[in-house]
């Protein structure tokens, strides 16, 4: 996408998903998996001054539920994301009944299982019907104060494509951090790698035992750096 043109004002923010979910979950998490699930946060009691207060205190109620109304279960149902910008809701590890339970809670609007996602489409400019001469350049004021996100395998924070020689300031709306995690530091973003963020919550939480080859945002795959950094 030519994000590596030397003194492009165009600004980049990693995101780094590992969402991956094994397909088969071992048979002793076989009662709960991970659910997304949509909420309508105006259902939100004005007791609770937090989305996350809210969403955990129905966590807390479905759990009362499900210890009155069943044997066996050692475990509990638990938050794993509660999310607040892009839409409303959180993930959680839910048994089939504890799903049954929550659709009953006022606010509730939809719910889908987490899923293992996979990395494909090679033909970038195809899928996003964009002009293959000219990408979303013209558009975009040639990516002045643009904040672009990437979900992706991660960033290789070293590679070329991420010197921000030439590059202004970070927009001062931007909000999002540059986490810590093994073998990446907050120093290493900068001017044009504004940010980085890992989510792999949701794989530990179908398999609690995993030990990552890398657990950060650092990018072991290639796929993300390739696609930020500027190929396609
Ligand atoms: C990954 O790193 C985070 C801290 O950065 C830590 O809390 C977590 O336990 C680690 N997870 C695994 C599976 O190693
Ligand atoms: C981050 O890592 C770089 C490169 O390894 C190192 O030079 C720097 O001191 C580290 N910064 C922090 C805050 O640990
Ligand atoms: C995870 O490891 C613990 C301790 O080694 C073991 O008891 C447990 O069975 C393992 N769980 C799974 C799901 O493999």
């Amino acid at each position: 996408m030519g994000l590596t043109r030397n003194g492009s004002p165009l600004l980049l923010m990693i995101l780094s998903a590992m969402f991956l979910l094994p397909l088969h979950v071992s048979s002793t998490l076989a009662e709960r998996s991970t659910f997304i699930v949509h909420m309508d946060k105006s259902f939100m009691p004005k007791a609770f001054t937090t989305h996350h207060h809210w969403y955990s205190s129905i966590i807390d109620s479905i759990k009362s539920v499900e210890s009155t109304t069943s044997n066996g279960h050692h475990s509990t149902p638990s938050l794993v994301y509660t999310y607040d910008h892009a839409f409303h809701g959180f993930s959680a590890v839910l048994s089939k009944d504890e799903l049954d339970s929550l659709k009953n809670s006022p606010g509730f609007v939809s719910s889908y299982s987490d899923r293992q996602a996979t990395i494909d489409t090679t033909h970038t400019t195809d899928f996003l019907s964009l002009n293959p001469a000219t990408g979303l350049w013209p558009a975009s004021n040639y990516g002045k104060d643009v904040i672009v996100g990437v979900i992706d395998t991660g960033v290789w924070p070293e590679s070329e494509s991420f010197k921000d020689d030439g590059m202004t300031e970070i927009p001062s709306r931007w909000k999002g951090i540059c986490e810590a995690g093994q073998e990446f530091n907050s120093s290493m973003c900068n001017l044009k790698l504004i940010g980085a963020r890992s989510f792999n919550k949701g794989v530990v939480a179908a398999n609690p035992n995993i030990t990552f080859s890398m657990n950060s945002t650092r990018d072991t795959e290639g796929h993300g750096t390739q696609l930020s950094g500027g190929g396609r």
